[in-house]
């Protein structure tokens, strides 16, 4: 801490995993409510902040692997390690972190279908680090007065959301009291065991916790091994014909990452008791309807080209959200609006790849440059950028 430090008066918040996507979202709505912000973050997948923290945050000491960011109203504690060596520090020597306001444990090893297919034994480790985080909070009971935890609609039982059988998933069909059924792979057992966990620490320990279950979020911002951005970027690349994974056919429910973080608040404030509540929009969209609205964006027709060998999951996944709407939420923004915002998040990073790599490859290797679809030719014969960003249909 500097001698300089601001007057805080609330106590601080704690967010695991918060270099992540929902994780920046999520501290920049918690920055205007002015208590300290502490992120336990090793960056398996996240983003420094440094890259992403508002720049009225300055530097201020890096300190073993503590980084403090401070403007004139509060300070962010950035805690650079992984979470369970970060948390098993603290139960063990009590001084490392403070008391906290509220708690989001998003930590978590996610991705898209590829690595949960694909790599189920790495993502199991979300079952140690989920453990650790409940026997770190337990240890604090009254040094944390509310806790989020990031559950998601993976841990709802696989056998009805398939092509013979599907329905829209209430959070009743998770009950630890009855017989339940198999969640998706190693990612749902681990959401599914940290939902369980939840309701013991509130029940037995008296923690107050609420679990949320987003279903597809999305966003500008999101990494590209996610469907939208992946999409999104094909589509800006206008690429013809356009693949999609497996049939296509499969469908989600997807929900832009500003009204999933709305719906935490509001959750939070709601549930105590280690329960679960869905965030989606209730309504499901093939992935053949997404590039249908991607490709009418973007203002031309390509041809669709399944790629039958890609890990496409289970076939239905859709919310269903009386429970939420009955807290008084509904979703602000529509797949056209969302996935509008993501095409041109989209031309965006591609114009700034595209000008990273010929300042350092040249133009004369643009080949070499991922640029199907796209009239090379446009941008060989001619420096300026705003033809460019014209060809690009940059806006
Ligand atoms: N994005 C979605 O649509 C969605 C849907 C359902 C549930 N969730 C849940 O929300 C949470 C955040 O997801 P996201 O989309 O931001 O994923 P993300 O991969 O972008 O963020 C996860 C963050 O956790 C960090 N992390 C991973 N292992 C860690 C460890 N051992 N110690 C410390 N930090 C670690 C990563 O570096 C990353 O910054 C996850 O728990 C995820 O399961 C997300």
């Amino acid at each position: 801490m500097t001698s300089n430090s601001p007057k805080i008066n609330k106590l601080p918040f704690l967010v695991t995993g918060g270099c992540g996507f929902v994780g920046r979202h999520l501290i920049n709505k918690l920055i205007p409510q002015g208590s300290d912000i502490w992120i336990i973050d090793n960056l398996f997948t996240g983003k420094h902040p440094d890259i992403w923290l508002d720049k009225k945050f300055k530097k201020q000491t890096n300190k073993d692997k503590i980084i403090c960011y401070q403007s004139d109203e509060q300070r962010i504690f950035f805690v650079n390690d992984d979470v369970i060596n970060a948390l098993t520090e603290d139960i063990k020597f009590n001084n490392l972190l403070p008391d906290f306001s509220d708690v989001f444990h998003l930590a978590s090893i996610v991705g898209g279908r590829a690595i949960i297919d694909g790599d189920p034994i790495l993502v199991a480790k979300d079952l140690a680090i989920d453990s650790l985080f409940f026997l770190w909070a337990t240890r604090r009971v009254k040094r944390i007065k509310r806790i989020l935890y990031a559950s998601s609609s993976a841990a709802y039982p696989i056998h009805i959301q398939n092509n013979k059988k599907h329905i829209a998933l209430q959070e009743a069909m998770i009950n630890f009291s009855e017989k339940f059924g198999l969640p998706d792979m190693t990612y749902g057992w681990s959401k599914l065991t940290g939902e369980y966990l939840s309701r013991l620490a509130a029940g037995r320990y008296g923690l107050s916790i609420a679990c949320v279950r987003p279903f597809s979020g999305y966003g500008e911002d999101q990494d590209l091994s996610y469907p939208i951005p992946a999409i999104a970027r094909r589509v800006a690349l206008r690429e013809n014909p356009l693949t999609v994974w497996g049939t296509g056919k499969q469908g989600r429910d997807f929900i832009h990452i500003d009204d999933c973080i709305d719906a935490f608040f509001i959750i939070m404030d709601k549930i105590h008791d280690g329960s679960g509540c869905n965030i989606g929009s209730g309504k499901i969209l093939s992935f053949l309807e997404v590039l249908e609205v991607f490709s009418s964006l973007e203002g031309y027709k390509p041809e669709i080209k399944p790629l039958v060998d890609k890990p496409v999951g289970v076939t239905h996944r859709y919310s269903d959200i009386q429970l939420i709407s009955k807290l008084g939420w509904k979703p602000k923004i529509s797949c056209d609006e969302g996935f509008g915002k993501v095409l041109i998040a989209a031309k965006n990073r591609l114009l700034h790849d595209l000008v990273s790599y010929v300042a350092s490859n040249g133009k004369s290797d643009i080949n070499n440059f991922d640029f199907s679809g796209i009239d090379k030719s446009e941008f060989l014969n001619n420096d300026s950028l705003d033809q460019l960003k014209d060809s690009l249909k940059i806006i």
